[in-house]
């Protein structure tokens, strides 16, 4: 078989760990892991970015970007209770879609996972930075100046903790999905009595499809293809799929409920906000939601939503970490990275890819533009969700008499949606990032030829 097409054997990609997982978590559980690792960067800071794209119709760029997902997600639920290993989107393509397709999306996982650590890491400075200027900080040091300085601090934080051998605590994650929603509810109730539908007006100046001024792609759909990065990071639902009490209901529950939840609270979080302020100072700001606060002059109630941002983001990139040594595991077991990449010490720590994470997403936190991190980032998750929404389908006529304990409902449906949906996110993201993407992929295939295609295992059985 060519080595385009050879696939990884569908029972080659049963549970590593002989299946010992206990089945304890319900529906509930599975919302508080999914909005913990969801809400983070996307509606604290990237909310402003949209705006300055879309105007406040960025509410309607949160729906387009909420829907899609929720398609995306229900197809991840369904190969994640098919092929319960580490790897996620990587794997499931290389059982359906073939080594070559499966290396694209490793690299589109790569590139989503470390550049979500970055992003994330700098939207935390941006609110940071808004605190330690108040305890007057020197600018040069804070969020704006010519480096990052608090974002390279946090990647760097994140990555020495899980370095530790510090593992997510459901409690603690518990804990700081509260802290999140509490905070976001009280941003409502603090700006809800200033809202003026007179800064509705315009309401969408850009108009709707992603269009070009000076080399920049404006409309709600140009917004929807950034705000999009509001909305993953359920693959830590779905990846539990095995430990679900009761996985078709708990998961289609766990699922829908936590994207129709996250997209309720994001299309009034950027109602409220919009509705407050005018959207082009409150786009340019670093820390748009305590930014609206302090417009108000409540400069209190700004302090409390950056604080909680502050404690409660690091744990997103906590989460994409762990995803990004996952991904490096499952590629490397299968010979398409070396294997030392993916060696985990003594206590299970993959010391040399968490280190080579954090570095990488600490310079692009330091250097590069939020923006254009986030973007990039969005079309590696993207690429994801395209090949993960083909290869339910592809399962489904190749494989049906397997067991599924999760189903996509109306996959026929659903998926070919999310997969014109995903389409439809790409080619509105900006024209500099598919060019970014091009050349990763470039990169990426240049490694494949000369490293992976021969060491490949499917190559080499031993
Ligand atoms: N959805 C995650 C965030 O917004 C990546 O930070």
């Amino acid at each position: 078989m060519s080595f385009i097409t050879r696939r990884k054997p569908l029972e080659l990609a049963a549970p590593a760990h002989g299946g010992g997982l206990k089945a304890t978590l319900g529906w509930p559980h599975l919302m508080a892991l999914g909005v913990g690792a969801i809400i983070g960067t996307g509606i604290y800071t990237l909310t402003g970015v949209a705006a300055g794209l879309a105007g406040p119709a960025v509410i309607l760029s949160f729906a387009v970007a909420g829907v899609i997902c929720a398609g995306a997600a229900l197809c991840y639920a369904e190969m994640a209770s098919l092929t319960p290993q580490a790897g996620s989107a990587y794997t499931y393509s290389y059982v359906t879609l073939g080594e070559t397709l499966a290396w694209i999306v490793g690299v589109g996982l790569i590139l989503e996972y470390t550049l979500v650590c970055s992003a994330v890491a700098v939207g935390w400075s941006g609110y940071a930075s808004g605190l330690l200027r108040g305890a007057g900080v020197p600018e040069l040091l804070l969020n704006g100046g010519a480096i990052d300085v608090p974002a390279i601090f946090i990647a760097l934080v994140v990555t020495g903790v899980l370095l530790l051998g510090t593992r997510e605590s459901a409690t603690v994650n518990f804990i700081l999905v509260c802290v999140k929603l509490v905070a976001l509810a009280a941003f409502v109730a603090f700006t809800i009595p200033h809202f003026d539908a007179a800064n509705f007006q315009p309401f969408a100046p850009f108009g709707f499809g992603a269009h070009e001024i000076d080399g920049k792609k404006y409309g709600v759909m140009g917004a929807a293809a950034i705000i999009f990065f509001a909305f993953y990071g359920f693959d830590a639902i779905s990846t539990a799929a095995e430990e679900a009490k009761n996985p078709k209901r708990d998961l289609t529950i766990g699922i829908v409920g936590s994207m129709a939840l996250c997209t309720l609270i994001y299309m009034v979080i950027a109602a409220a906000a919009l509705g407050v302020v005018p959207y082009e100072p409150f786009s340019k700001s670093p820390e748009p939601l305590a930014y609206a606060l302090k417009q108000l002059g409540q400069p209190g109630p700004a302090a409390i939503i950056a604080g909680a941002a502050v404690v409660a983001m690091p744990t997103v990139i906590m989460v994409f970490m762990f995803g990004q040594s996952r991904v490096f595991f499952a590629m490397a077991r299968d010979g398409l990275l070396p294997q030392g990449l993916a060696k985990v010490d003594s206590r299970g720590v993959p010391t040399m890819v968490t280190i080579f994470t954090g570095v990488v997403a600490a310079v692009f936190a330091g250097l590069v533009p939020l923006d254009e991190i986030a973007s990039l980032a969005n079309a590696g998750t993207l690429v994801a969700f395209i090949a993960v929404a083909f290869a339910v389908m592809v399962l489904r006529r190749r494989s049906p008499e397997l067991p599924r304990p999760f189903v996509t409902p109306l996959v026929w449906v659903v998926a070919p949606l999310t997969i014109a949906g995903c389409i439809y996110l790409f080619a509105s993201l900006q024209t500099q990032t598919m060019l970014f993407f091009l050349g990763a992929n470039v990169l990426g295939a240049v490694v494949y030829l000369l490293y992976g295609r021969v060491k490949s295992r499917l190559a080499s059985p031993s």
